[in-house]
């Protein structure tokens, strides 16, 4: 947990990425997911321990994303956890993937609720009002495709290969961003969603127009979602930040960025812009901390073990599970 300056230490954080696995089939295989963690894992804890130079047998506790996900890769990190807690008589942490993004910053950062998270990855855009530990209200969402997925799926068709997101961002660069103006779906609406399916079929039917796409052709569109995506981005955190002034006045307003779009620089930018304008603090957590990781999940159990909570060996495995459900909340112990 913390030290008495408030920061925390990570021991370790082993990262094995499937990337290589899932590269040849241009996403995500879920059953090659599901066995190629029941082929790491055992190797990855007996790394974890050696690199953080501790014993199982000393831990306090074992923390495991238990959902939402695929359900494969899931069942597998969590039933081993499981397996662990019970052969070492310690207490078992069914961590929702979700919440362990959002309280990254703290550990990173050391932050204090409330404040209020983007989530932007492969499965997820949301805002996120993060009130504390397990106290959640989630203030919008995409209506169809998570931001992750539609550069995953832009960079496809533009056959720049996957994971899409970093490789749309360095053809980006190469483009002219306001050659095309692809459309801001739902921003004309006041509500904080996100919808980025329309934006992904114009990009296609430009793409289709033009084709065969030359090297700056590609550039061009590639730079011109990027920035379609980023103005998306900058509209609603400047909603969500008022919101956060109206329905918060006594907080000082705090933006948290979280999931791998995190390291997207164009978006990075106009939500520091966003903010600057705002007068609300950005936080952008490390990217190996914002994108999937270990130490994360092992974070937001040392922060539920903290107020006490721990989870019955019989949890089950949750495909979805919103952040905002009741269960999700810390119960208070009458001491
Ligand atoms: O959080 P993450 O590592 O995994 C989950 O989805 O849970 O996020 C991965 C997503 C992918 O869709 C990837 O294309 C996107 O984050 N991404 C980026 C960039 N780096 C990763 N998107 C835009 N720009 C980037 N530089
Ligand atoms: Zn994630």
């Amino acid at each position: 947990m913390r030290d008495q300056f408030g920061h925390s230490t990570i021991r370790s954080n082993v990262v094995r990425s499937q990337l290589d696995e899932h590269a040849a089939f241009g996403g995500v295989v879920p059953e090659l997911a599901a066995r190629a963690h029941v082929t790491f894992l055992d190797h990855i804890i007996a790394q974890a321990c050696r690199e953080a130079d501790i014993a199982l047998a000393d831990v306090d506790a074992i923390a495991a994303t238990a959902g939402p996900g695929l359900i494969g890769g899931v069942l597998v990190g969590l039933t081993t956890a499981k397996a662990l807690a019970a052969a070492l008589d310690k207490p078992l942490l069914a961590i929702n993937h979700l919440e362990a993004h959002a309280l990254t910053a703290r550990m990173t950062d050391g932050i204090a609720f409330p404040y209020l998270m983007l989530l932007v990855s492969g499965g997820h855009s949301q805002f996120v009002l993060v009130r504390g530990v397990g106290d959640y209200q989630r203030w919008g969402t995409t209506i169809d495709d998570a931001l992750g997925e539609a550069f995953d799926k832009v960079a496809k068709l533009l056959s720049l290969g996957h994971p899409g997101g970093p490789a749309v961002e360095a053809i980006a660069k190469m483009g002219d961003a306001r050659r095309f103006k692809f459309p801001r779906p739902l921003l004309r609406e006041a509500r904080l969603d996100f919808s980025f399916s329309g934006l992904k079929t114009a990009v296609r039917l430009q793409a289709e127009a033009l084709a065969p796409l030359s090297d700056q052709d590609v550039a061009d569109i590639a730079a011109s979602f990027q920035a379609a995506v980023a103005e998306v981005v900058s509209v609603r955190a400047t909603q969500a930040l008022a919101r956060f002034r109206a329905e918060l006045p006594e907080a000082s307003p705090q933006l948290v960025v979280a999931g791998g779009v995190a390291a997207n620089r164009a978006i990075a930018a106009a939500l520091a812009e966003v903010c600057a304008k705002a007068g609300a603090t950005l936080i952008v957590p490390p990217i190996a901390l914002c994108t999937d990781n270990g130490a994360m999940v092992a974070w937001a159990g040392a922060e539920r073990f903290a107020l006490g909570v721990t989870d019955s060996l019989a949890f089950t495995a949750r495909p979805r599970w919103p952040l905002d459900l009741p269960d999700m909340k810390v119960p208070v112990h009458v001491p």
